[in-house]
């Protein structure tokens, strides 16, 4: 199984990655309440290999990539691809509205390179596809910043195929980011044809937020392999499919030690296919 995913000449990250969600404060809103925690989680993943890592404005909001700018500033040698993202706006723990104006998403690009601290994006993807303005103009504003150098790589994130082959039709298109997990494996079809075109595909919730570290028959898998039911959810993500980049979400030092050692676990071909009928989408 390759554990590496190739996006360009400069960059073939490490499959298992990490998300910066659970960083910020109480109900994943607001300042972390403790943030030398969450810059720590962010430097222990790094030192145990990760080079791809997923954050959003939205995250906090601004407290995430404010967490990632300072924890990549203490490792200023690890070539590490953050990956970003625009077009989803935030007015509270749960209360997230599509706002795909080009101007914003514009300027919104502009407040994630400033936040991180960066001169370009390396993966900037569009968070939610807004209906009230077109696809043209949306990932067209995009493409212009590519253009520009602001940006090197467009992705998308929870789109359907019609929508993933519209966009490859405005701009190339090399990541999508759809909810997906041993238990929630709805855009099945989306991730089969990222595989067939070689596009990353990044599950969000891959531990359904939690939900799958726990649970008798994932316990009982576990201990044949002599781990935790978060590591073999992370371990069939990766044989899965080679195009996965499963980015857990943790706001824990120890979590993010064990869920990278998920890469070590090679599941049976048989254990992979008992789990695979775990699906309840
Ligand atoms: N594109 C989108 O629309 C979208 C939507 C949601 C998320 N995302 C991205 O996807 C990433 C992953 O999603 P997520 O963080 O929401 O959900 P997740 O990774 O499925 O689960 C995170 C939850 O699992 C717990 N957890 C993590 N590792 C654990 C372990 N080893 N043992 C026990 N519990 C563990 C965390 O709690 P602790 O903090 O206690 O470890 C947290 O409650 C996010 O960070 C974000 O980057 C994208």
């Amino acid at each position: 199984m390759n554990l590496t995913f190739k996006f360009d000449d400069d960059f073939t990250v490490n499959r298992l990655g990490f998300g910066t969600m659970q960083l910020p404060g109480t109900g994943v809103w607001g300042p972390a309440d403790d943030e030398k925690n969450a810059v720590d989680v962010i430097t222990t993943a790094v030192d145990h290999g990760v080079n791809f890592i997923d954050t959003a404005d939205s995250y906090g909001p601004l407290y995430a990539n404010l967490y990632l700018r300072k924890a990549l500033e203490q490792r200023p040698d690890n070539h590490v691809l953050v990956a970003t993202k625009v077009g989803f706006t935030r007015q509270g723990p749960s209360e997230w509205t599509e706002l795909g104006n080009p101007a914003y998403l514009r300027q919104q690009v502009e407040e994630n390179l400033f936040s991180l601290g960066l001169d370009h994006i390396d993966l900037l993807q569009l968070h939610r596809i807004d209906a009230n303005f077109s696809l043209e103009d949306q990932i067209g504003e995009l493409a212009k910043m590519q253009q520009e150098g602001k940006i090197k790589h467009i992705g998308l994130s929870q789109v359907s195929i019609y929508q993933l082959k519209s966009a490859q039709k405005i701009a190339p298109i090399v990541s999508v980011q759809n909810r997906y997990n041993l238990v929630d494996r709805a855009d099945e079809d989306v991730l089969n044809y990222a595989e067939e075109n070689n596009i990353a595909f990044i599950p969000w919730f891959p531990l359904a937020t939690g939900k799958l570290t726990s649970g008798s028959k994932m316990t009982q898998i576990a201990k044949k392999y002599n781990a935790t039911p978060a590591q073999i959810a992370l371990a069939w993500l990766l044989k899965r499919a080679e195009v996965i980049l499963p980015i857990p979400g943790t706001s824990s030092v120890d979590h993010v030690i064990s869920n990278i050692a998920a890469q070590n676990i090679t599941l049976s071909d048989a254990d992979f296919e008992t789990l695979s009928k775990m699906s309840t989408k």
